[in-house]
């Protein structure tokens, strides 16, 4: 039997990500020297429509740049790994998003300063209604205008398709934007920024719980190392474990775990066997340097699953 191909949509933002490793971050008002400096796509939206692009789904994105030789770089990302790029439009006299990444001790802190994907605006989802009525499932974050997530989210579904919400970065939402999510997937601090409950063991389900009460139809937190836990009201409450890999950089783990996860709805996957695709996938992302140059092949994945399993 063929494989249904995923058709995924992105509406989001897209950033020139500015790399900077050293060995410590630096305290307030000192300075210290970095090791080396990156210039890599990125952007939460634009991580997941080429991290889906490559895992084989067929993939759109809507969003803005701006006409400068970033904004010129980032298209051709999109490009270069089959997105579909006509719904992103380029805005004169903006400067493209930028987000200031500093990977120091394991770990990454990331300044983002949002140019034209503040001009990603409601009525480019509706000049792009056509092009999300050939997607089956539309992914959102948080880094453009709200009331954009808010118009895409509706139109998605009057046209019938599911909407997965990464509410990344996390802010306080309108409770029409959850009745209008099918899954949504924060990870472990941005459930708590939305719920205001602790989210350490004990309480993560009953947090999960209050997003399917605001309406939600699913909920997946991201939990880093320790996996993933799943939330719905046909499966209850479900925890996948974590994959050990040796970590080179985090930066687009989330994006990466967000594309898989609506490939794997798109196929055909109930959401467990689509959470642990997620896994996977995000597991191979974080043994790579920088968010979209990290997204793994499908085959890749398969390959790292084989291996997983013993083949
Ligand atoms: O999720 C990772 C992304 O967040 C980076 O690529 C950076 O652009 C920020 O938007």
């Amino acid at each position: 039997m063929t494989q249904k191909r995923a058709k995924v949509a992105v509406v989001g933002s897209l950033n020139m990500d500015v790399v900077v490793k050293a060995k410590r971050p630096p305290e307030m008002g000192e300075t210290v020297m970095g090791e080396a400096v990156h210039f890599i796509p990125g952007g939460k939206g634009a991580n997941q429509a080429v991290a889906a692009a490559r895992l084989g789904a067929q993939t759109l994105m809507i969003g803005a740049v701006g006409d400068d030789p970033f904004g010129q770089s980032l298209l051709e990302s999109l490009q270069k790994s089959g997105v579909d790029s006509r719904g992103v439009k380029t805005v004169s006299g903006v400067a493209t998003g930028i987000a200031s990444i500093l990977l120091a001790e394991g770990d990454n802190s990331i300044v983002v300063v949002a140019g034209a994907n503040g001009r990603c605006l409601p009525e480019d989802v509706e000049a792009g209604r056509e092009l999300l009525s050939e997607a089956d499932i539309l992914l959102l974050q948080l880094e453009i205008p709200l009331e954009t997530v808010l118009t895409a989210a509706r139109t998605a579904k009057e046209l019938g398709k599911r909407v997965v919400l990464n509410p990344a970065p996390a802010r306080e939402l309108p409770d029409e934007l959850y009745r209008l999510t099918d899954v949504i997937t924060p990870n472990r601090s941005e459930l708590g920024l939305l719920t205001g409950r602790p989210v350490e063991e004990e309480g993560l389900e009953a947090a999960m719980r209050e997003l399917l009460d605001r309406g939600v139809g699913c909920v997946v937190t991201t939990l880093g190392a320790r996996g993933a836990a799943c939330l719905s009201p046909e499966g209850g409450f479900r925890r996948v474990e974590g994959i050990p890999v040796e970590v080179v950089d985090t930066t687009g783990a989330g994006d990466a775990f967000n594309a898989a996860l609506a490939c794997g709805l798109s196929e055909g996957m109930d959401l467990p066997a689509a959470v642990d695709f997620a896994g996977r996938t995000a597991a191979l992302a974080v043994t790579r340097l920088g968010a979209q140059d990290g997204m793994p092949q499908r085959k890749e994945v398969e390959a790292f699953t084989k291996r997983l399993n013993g083949g």
